[in-house]
């Protein structure tokens, strides 16, 4: 793991999107995994910035991490609306080049298989962007998701569901239910960029890069991928060890 700590979010995601940036030079049609949420804002800024330099994201493939079940698509809330909002739109990815599990579907175990084949058929995702919750979670897989979990239908936690509620009208207007990648379709995204800010965030990211891996703290799972780079700030930092926090 490489653990790069940044003073403050604007430089956290200049980090972000460097790495981001590298990928794209080298294919124009990159397989882009995008998380919904605070962390990786900074970073989509960045990206919106080059993009007014003349870089070209119109055949970037963008997949999602997760959506809520029950929200419709036109609900500003789902992270279908988010990511074409705040991240397709801006960047120019053409909008038959987002994919999203299908929180609406009938029979959410076919549309997370359906999502599964659809990042297969893509050739699986480059480069996977990730933020972490307060409990380690991944995407939306909580404490005790197996690490070897699929795209599947999931509960919310307690504390998700508090921390999501800033976008809703409280904690219990937040979906229950979610299609999430699992922890297993996430290791295979070839490279992982971890993002996290905030001194909310240091005990998860300490558990995470420092800790035993152990599903208790999902996003253990990272330190046995081969190629993952965690950007944190300070803030985020403030449980690491000092030989890693420098
Ligand atoms: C988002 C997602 C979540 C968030 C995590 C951190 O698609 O799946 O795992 O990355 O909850 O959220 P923020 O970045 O808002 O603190």
């Amino acid at each position: 793991m490489d653990v790069v700590v940044v003073d403050g979010q604007d430089l956290l995601g200049d980090r972000g999107a460097a790495l981001v940036l590298r990928e794209l030079r080298a294919d124009p049609g990159l397989v882009l995994g995008v998380a919904t949420g605070s962390s990786p804002a900074t970073t989509y800024r960045a990206l919106v910035r080059a993009r007014t330099t003349g870089v070209d994201f119109s055949e970037v493939r963008c997949v999602a991490l997760d959506e809520y079940v029950g929200l419709p698509t036109s609900d500003p809330r789902a992270y279908d609306a988010v990511l074409r909002r705040e991240v397709a739109e801006p960047l120019g990815v053409r909008p038959e080049n987002v994919l999203v599990p299908d929180g609406n579907a009938a029979d959410p175990g076919r549309a997370a298989d359906a999502f599964e084949a659809a990042v297969r058929r893509l050739g699986g995702v480059r480069m996977q962007l990730l933020g972490i919750g307060r409990n380690g979670h991944l995407g939306f897989n909580e404490p005790g998701s197996a690490f070897d979990s699929r795209t599947r239908l999931a509960t919310l936690s307690a504390t998700t569901r508090a921390d999501n509620a800033r976008f809703f009208e409280g904690p219990e207007d937040v979906p229950e239910h979610c299609l999430t990648q699992g922890l297993g379709t996430i290791m295979e995204s070839a490279k992982i960029v971890l993002l996290a800010s905030g001194r909310q965030k240091a005990a998860a990211v300490a558990a995470a890069v420092e800790g035993p891996v152990t599903e208790a703290c999902p996003a253990s799972v990272l330190q046995r991928h081969p190629d993952v780079t965690v950007i944190v700030d300070r803030e985020a930092a403030g449980r690491l060890t000092a030989s890693l926090a420098t």
